[in-house]
Order: C-alpha cells, then sequence, then structure tokens
C-alpha cells in the first residue's frame, strides 16, 4: 500500500507517494512560506495533489520539532513558531485521511536505517546538519522516542556552559556549534580574522553576504578558509559523538542534512575529534562514520513508512 510523506524544512517542503520498499512514485516541492497556518495550507494543498484519486493507506508529516508521544502534536519548534500545535488534528480535519506527525530527524533516520546507511546495524545515530541540528536514534533495531515522545532531540544537548543562545530558549547547545548556521558564523569569523580567510571575505563582499551555496563552492574548490570553518563544525559533532558512543554505543553514525554534502571533508575532523575524545579510547571498539545515502529524500521516505507502520499498529 503507497502513503505520503511530507518534510517541511525550513527552506522547503517536499512531499512524495511511497511504496513499502521505500521508492519514490511522485514528489513535489515548494518553499516553506512563512507563518504557522502559510505551512498548513501548503501541506494540505501537497497532500491532496500528491493522493490524487488513489486510496493511500496515511499520510506522514516530519516537522522540524519537538514532537509527543501520540505523534500529533509538536510541543515547540526552535526554528518554526510551532507551540502546542495540534498538528495532527487540524490535517486530518481538512484532508479526510490518517495523518501521523513525527520528527523530521527521526523520519530521516528511520529512512536510512530501513533502505540506506542504516541497513546493516542494528544501533545508529543519525544527526542532520541543515539549518537545525536533528538527530534520530535507533537502538536495537528500534526507532527510540523516549517516555513523552520528544527523545532524541540531539541538537539540544549542551556543549559548551553558558554558549551561545538557542532557539530552544538554552544557551551552549550543539545546534549553535554543529548547524548550518554555525558553519556560516564560523565562515564569517574566518572572513573577519583574514589570512586564509581571503577567499571568503572577497566573496562575502562581491555578494554582499555568504551563504551556504558560497561556502559550499568554496570547500568543493579546497579553499582553505571554507576548509578551517568546515573543520571547525567538524570538531564540535565528533566532540558531540563522543559522549554520544557513552550512552548509545552506536555501531554507525549517519550524518545528513545539506552540509553533509561535504562528504568526507566534513566526516575526517568529525573521525578526528572523535578519537580524540572518546571515553575508554583504545579499548572501546569504534564505530564508522558515513553520510546518509537518501539525501534529499531521507524525510519523506522515512515520514511514509512511519505511518505505514503506525497505521499497521493501531489497525
Ligand atoms: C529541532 C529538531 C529538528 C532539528 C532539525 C532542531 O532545532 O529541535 O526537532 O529535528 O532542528 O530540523
Ligand atoms: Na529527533
Ligand atoms: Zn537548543
Amino acid at each position: 500500500m503507497h502513503a505520503i510523506g511530507i518534510d517541511i524544512g525550513g527552506t522547503k517542503i517536499a512531499g512524495a507517494v511511497v511504496d513499502e520498499f521505500g521508492t519514490i512514485l511522485r514528489s513535489e516541492r515548494v518553499p516553506t512560506p512563512a507563518g504557522v497556518a502559510q505551512i498548513e495550507d501548503a501541506v494540505v494543498a501537497m497532500i491532496e495533489s500528491l493522493a490524487g484519486d488513489e486510496a493511500v493507506a496515511a499520510v506522514g508529516v516530519a516537522a522540524a520539532g519537538f514532537i509527543d508521544a501520540a505523534q500529533s502534536t509538536v510541543y515547540y519548534a526552535p526554528n518554526i513558531d510551532w507551540r502546542n500545535e495540534p498538528f495532527r488534528e487540524k490535517l486530518e480535519a481538512r484532508v479526510g485521511k490518517a495523518v501521523v506527525v513525527d520528527n523530521d530527524a527521526n523520519a530521516a533516520g528511520w529512512a536510512e536505517f530501513r533502505f540506506g546507511a542504516g541497513r546493516l546495524v542494528s544501533d545508529m545515530v543519525m544527526l542532520t546538519i541543515g539549518t537545525g541540528v536533528g538527530g534520530a536514534v535507533v537502538a536495537g533495531d528500534r526507532l527510540f522516542r523516549g517516555g513523552f515522545g520528544a527523545g532524541a532531540e540531539l541538537g539540544h544537548m549542551r556543549v559548551v556552559p553558558e554558549g551561545i543562545a538557542c532557539g530552544c530558549g538554552q544557551r551552549g547547545c550543539l545546534e549553535q556549534y554543529g548547524s548550518g548556521r554555525a558553519l556560516l558564523r564560523m565562515a564569517n569569523e574566518v572572513a573577519d580574522a583574514g589570512g586564509v580567510g581571503a577567499a571568503l571575505a572577497r566573496a562575502r563582499a562581491e555578494h554582499g553576504a555568504l551563504d551556504g551555496r558560497l561556502v559550499g563552492a568554496l570547500m568543493m574548490q579546497q579553499d582553505p578558509g571554507a576548509l578551517t570553518a568546515l573543520r571547525e563544525l567538524g570538531h564540535w559533532l565528533g566532540q558531540a559523538a563522543a559522549s554520544l558512543s557513552a550512552v548509545l554505543d552506536p555501531q554507525r553514525f549517519v550524518f545528513g542534512g545539506g552540509v553533509a554534502e561535504a562528504g568526507e571533508l566534513l566526516l575526517e575532523p568529525i573521525r578526528e575529534a572523535y578519537a580524540e575524545h572518546l571515553p575508554a579510547r583504545g579499548y572501546h571498539p569504534e564505530p564508522d562514520f558515513v553520510i546518509a545515502e537518501l539525501v534529499n529524500d531521507a524525510g519523506v521516505v522515512g515520514a511514509a513508512d512511519l505511518a505505514r507502520v503506525w497505521v499497521a499498529e493501531h489497525a
């Protein structure tokens, strides 16, 4: 039976009809509008257009926020204005289908575990590196949700006491040191410092500001300034992964999201910092570090599959 998966990101909303093997049959994408009501309208329009006349089993919606255990309500989102948003109820009333709401990184992690980079392991941790830092934990072949549903918010682990303020209301979260936004901040700092930052400073002067595309292009050209910023980002992520190993002991860490397009350039500093900070280092078996395989499709594929699982369990 086919299911619809919708992935609401900071910049785009992606949607697809997905079969039970994780294959995308049809897909659509639109820019994410500003405002909670406008996002809801865009999601409804996309579900209706994707479903057409087909009887889909369920709709899975992946959202970038803290989700409740009933997979219904977004308690809070650091980078979108959802506050106790009864998203499932609102969407079901409008589309007349079963809707299941899930955390976007959980959906991506589940897709990687079922169909991508996590296929061959029982325990994996995924970090999505985009506007925010998302987390997914698969432990003993099961997606971990926590007691209230909002577990695996790995981007909000504190890595710096009294550090940079975060959208979650706290300070010093990994998200402020390991996200795409953090990478831009670091790239600006490298540009300000001169020296290896010369090409970054030139790009900034020419285009008015640095963005992900400009920094990404310089990284791919092995520009020393862009690589300095990426190394700093990777070091934060690697240290966090070392602490996660102490808690979860995964066989594999998977990195997804836009910044993971840097591939080995990102994994190298992550592995380095991990090895340096791993508790019981030298005696603790080392997991491997890989880039997500489903890249941009992980969210929609995982959301559709989790919705199918939910409907099967509640039938
Ligand atoms: C949110 C998470 C989300 C992540 C990636 C974080 O700021 O708290 O719920 O998974 O961003 O979108
Ligand atoms: Na999560
Ligand atoms: Zn935070």
